[in-house]
């Protein structure tokens, strides 16, 4: 089997992680390994350089695989494996990328990668993807260089891109061979395409898993962060309202909020109930203070907002701070500082070891098998169908849009199934 990788939607910690696991798990598996660079927006474009794209002689060298850690892994022992002698995809002097979006790689071009931030393969947000036409050109790049599998880490509109594009394969299928784009020959081998998901999103939004890929690392930015700030707020006795990212998730504030110890915090699932918020706001932290403490940590989830949808601002609740208590306040907005950097340890081992299991669920597929996504529940590595994973994070913002927060924090529970 071929199995290409690529990721898309934003970068987050542990992208590198999943790469670094697919080609390798693919390769210990008999299988060829290649990556798509700039995510869909690569499979689009295709290659352009006409050159002979396999780089890897098929009667490359291999020696055995050295890395005794891998033993901890299911189905991988120790020395089942081989090692490419030679980076031969050569990714890392991007000699044979040069018009080339879809690029066959060996173990030693992705050696190391799992300590790296953000996604070295790169990501976009296509637009041409989102077109038939866009989609047609992808599956003839593909076929063109033979994959059949495809594994995509992003977040849910990447993952539901990817089902669509499987759903429509057969007939995208039909249409270039009937333009005599493909051969007969090439129809039937690529009737199908197998597809895998890996949630890549520091927002931890997607239902159905306890954890994404990149939440974990951000989530300790913002601690970090924090720390910081309380050196500050301590020494001047001072408020700061920190607005962290989310989007329409407050995982990131919640956890945030735990973790660095927050007087108030504004998620979207949870708006407060009372009204006006300020009061209930000011009240609690008038009490905090009464009890003797000499900062004041209020969160803002970047989607936060009341209970009749109207957004909250960190500016806002700086005022209402500053005015009604007198707190000498400052916002600090961490923007994208948590988003990047090296990935701290779970976002190493839980993409290492959801890579390996998308190339099992991949190698375990047929054309009946719904195309999956590979989570984490209970700390367990779990495989559920993708489509069900992103209706139900649909579910959620569609709650939150009918301000019915109960259903909406319900929905966040992976447990939870309607
Ligand atoms: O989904 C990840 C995320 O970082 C969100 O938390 C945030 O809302 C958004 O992406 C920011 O997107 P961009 O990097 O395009 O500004």
């Amino acid at each position: 089997m071929k199995i290409a990788i690529l990721t898309s939607g934003g970068d987050s910690a542990g992208m590198n992680a999943v790469v670094r696991a697919v080609v390798k798990a693919a390769i210990l598996k008999g299988c060829e390994a290649w990556i798509v660079r700039e995510g869909y927006e690569g499979l689009v474009r295709g290659n352009v350089d006409a050159s002979p794209n396999s780089a890897l002689p098929p009667e490359a060298e291999y020696t055995d695989f050295p890395i005794a850690a891998m033993n901890i892994i299911k189905n991988l022992r120790f020395g089942d494996g081989q090692l490419l002698k030679d980076g031969i995809g050569d990714y890392a002097s991007g000699r044979t990328l040069k018009g080339r979006y879809i690029v066959r790689v060996g173990w030693d071009d992705v050696r190391g990668w799992f300590t790296e931030g953000g996604t070295l393969i790169g990501t976009a947000r296509s637009k041409e993807f989102r077109t038939r036409e866009g989609r047609l050109a992808a599956a003839h790049n593909l076929i063109k260089e033979g994959i059949d599998a495809l594994v995509v880490c992003g977040g849910d509109g990447s993952l539901t891109g990817a089902d669509v594009f499987r759903a429509e394969w057969p007939t995208l299928v039909a249409d270039l061979h009937a333009q005599s784009l493909i051969s007969q020959e090439q129809a039937t081998n690529h009737a199908h395409l197998k597809i895998v998901g890996l949630v890549g999103s520091i927002d931890n939004d997607m239902s159905m898993t306890d954890l994404t890929i990149g939440a974990p690392t951000a989530l300790h930015r913002i601690c970090e962060a924090i720390d910081n700030i309380n050196s500050t707020a301590t020494s001047h006795s001072r408020a700061f309202v920190l607005e962290v990212m989310g989007r329409h998730c407050g995982w990131l504030a919640l956890l945030a909020g735990v973790a660095g110890g927050a007087d108030f915090l504004f998620i979207p699932e949870k708006p407060p109930s009372s009204r006006p918020w300020e009061d209930e706001m000011c009240a609690t932290i008038q009490k905090h203070r009464e009890v003797g403490k000499r900062k004041t940590l209020v969160i803002v989830a970047e989607g936060a907002h009341d209970i009749d949808l109207n957004p909250i601002r960190a500016e806002y609740v700086k005022e209402i701070l500053t005015d009604r208590l007198g707190l000498d306040t400052r916002v600090t907005t961490l923007g994208h500082t948590q988003r990047g950097g090296r990935p701290c340890a779970m976002d190493r081992i839980l993409p290492t070891l959801q890579g390996m299991k998308a190339v099992e669920a991949l190698l375990e597929a047929n054309p009946e098998t719904p195309s999956f996504m590979i989570g984490i529940q209970e700390n367990k590595i779990t495989t559920v169908p993708l489509m069900e994973a992103v209706a139900m994070t649909k579910a959620v913002t569609t709650a939150i849009e009918e301000r019915d927060f109960e259903k909406a924090m319900k929905l966040r529970d992976p447990e939870f199934r309607e």
